[in-house]
C-alpha cells in the first residue's frame, strides 16, 4: 500500500518503520516539527512536510498518529481536502472513530496498537495486540490485513470496547507504572535500590501468563494483617497521598467482590 504518516511521535515512526520493513511504500510523513519530519521521512523513503496543506494525494492510507486531542482538528483538514476516496485512519485508544465518521469522511477507521511506545526502543510488533475498526467492511478487511502483516494478534474491537480496554491499560500500566514510581521513591529516601524489587515485579508479572490478577494476591491487604497495615499508614503519613493510595488500594483489595474463595 502507499502510506502517509500523519505524526512522526512515537507511534507515527514505529508504526512507519514496521509497515516499510514489511514492504510498504511510505509517500510522505508529517510532523509539526520540519526536523522530525525529515528525520522519519529520510529513514523511509518518503517526502516529508510540516504543513497539512501539503499533504498530498498520493497515498491510499493516511494514518493519523498525532495527540488524541489533535485528531479532530487534523480529521477536519481531510475532509475538507481532496482526500474523499482515501482511508484515514486513527491509531488513538482512547478516540472513537466517530471522531471521524462525524467528519462525513467516507473512508475512516481505527489503526490502534494496543502498547506502549517509546522513542528509543523498537517495539516487538508481533506481541502487540491491534485493535481495528472501520466504517466500511472492506476498509474493516483492508485495516485487518495490514495489521496482520505486522503481528498475528489483530481484533476486530468497536468504539465502546475499545474504551473500556483503553481504561484498563490505563490501570494496568500507566497506574502499575506510577505505583513503581513510589516504591522507587520510598526507596531512594532510605539509600536503597530499587533493583531489590525487579525479581518481585518480573515474578508477579510473569505469573499473569497462568493465573487471574486475583488468585496470586499477596501481602498484608488480603491476608488481613492490620497491625501491618497500621505501621505502613504510620510511615506514609508524610506522604498524604501515598497514604490515600495505600489505604484506597487495600481498602479495594478487601472488598468482598475481589476475594478469590
Ligand atoms: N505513545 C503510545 O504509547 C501510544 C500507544 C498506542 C496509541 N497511541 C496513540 O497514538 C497517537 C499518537 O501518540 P504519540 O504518543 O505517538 O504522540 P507523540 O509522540 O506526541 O507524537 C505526536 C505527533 O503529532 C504531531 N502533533 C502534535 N500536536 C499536533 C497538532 N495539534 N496538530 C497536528 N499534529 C500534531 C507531533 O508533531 P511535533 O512533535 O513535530 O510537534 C508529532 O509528530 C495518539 O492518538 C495516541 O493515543 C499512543
Amino acid at each position: 500500500m502507499k502510506i502517509t504518516i500523519v505524526g512522526a511521535g512515537k507511534v507515527g515512526s514505529q508504526l512507519g518503520r514496521k509497515l516499510f520493513a514489511v514492504g510498504h511504500d511510505l509517500v510522505q510523513v508529517f510532523s509539526r516539527s520540519m526536523e522530525k519530519a525529515e528525520t522519519l521521512a529520510k529513514e523511509l523513503g518518503a517526502d516529508f512536510t510540516n504543513d497539512l496543506n501539503r499533504i498530498t494525494a498520493g497515498a491510499d492510507l493516511y494514518l493519523l498518529a498525532v495527540p488524541d486531542d489533535a485528531i479532530r482538528d487534523v480529521a477536519t483538514y481531510f475532509a475538507h481536502h481532496k482526500f474523499q476516496e482515501k482511508l484515514v485512519a486513527h491509531t488513538s485508544g482512547a478516540t472513537p472513530i466517530t471522531v471521524l465518521t462525524g467528519q462525513d469522511i467516507e473512508r475512516c477507521g481505527v489503526f490502534y496498537p494496543l502498547q506502549s511506545f517509546s522513542l528509543g526502543k523498537e517495539p516487538d510488533f508481533s506481541q502487540i495486540p491491534f485493535c481495528i475498526d472501520a466504517k466500511r467492511p472492506d476498509d474493516l478487511v483492508l485495516l485487518k490485513n495490514l495489521g496482520a502483516q505486522l503481528s498475528p494478534k489483530v481484533f476486530e474491537i468497536n468504539d465502546h470496547q475499545r474504551a473500556v480496554l483503553h481504561i484498563a491499560a490505563v490501570f494496568a500500566n500507566n497506574f502499575s507504572n506510577h505505583l513503581y514510581h513510589i516504591a522507587f521513591q520510598l526507596l531512594e529516601k532510605e539509600g536503597l535500590s530499587f533493583d531489590l524489587l525487579l525479581p518481585l515485579i518480573r515474578e508477579t508479572v510473569e505469573k499473569l501468563e497462568t493465573a487471574a490478577p486475583a488468585a496470586m494476591q499477596t501481602g498484608p491487604a488480603v491476608r488481613g494483617d492490620e497491625e501491618t497495615i497500621e505501621r505502613h499508614l504510620r510511615y506514609l503519613k508524610s506522604y498524604p497521598i501515598y497514604q490515600e493510595i495505600y489505604q484506597r488500594l487495600t481498602e479495594s483489595i478487601q472488598a468482598p467482590e475481589h476475594q478469590v474463595t
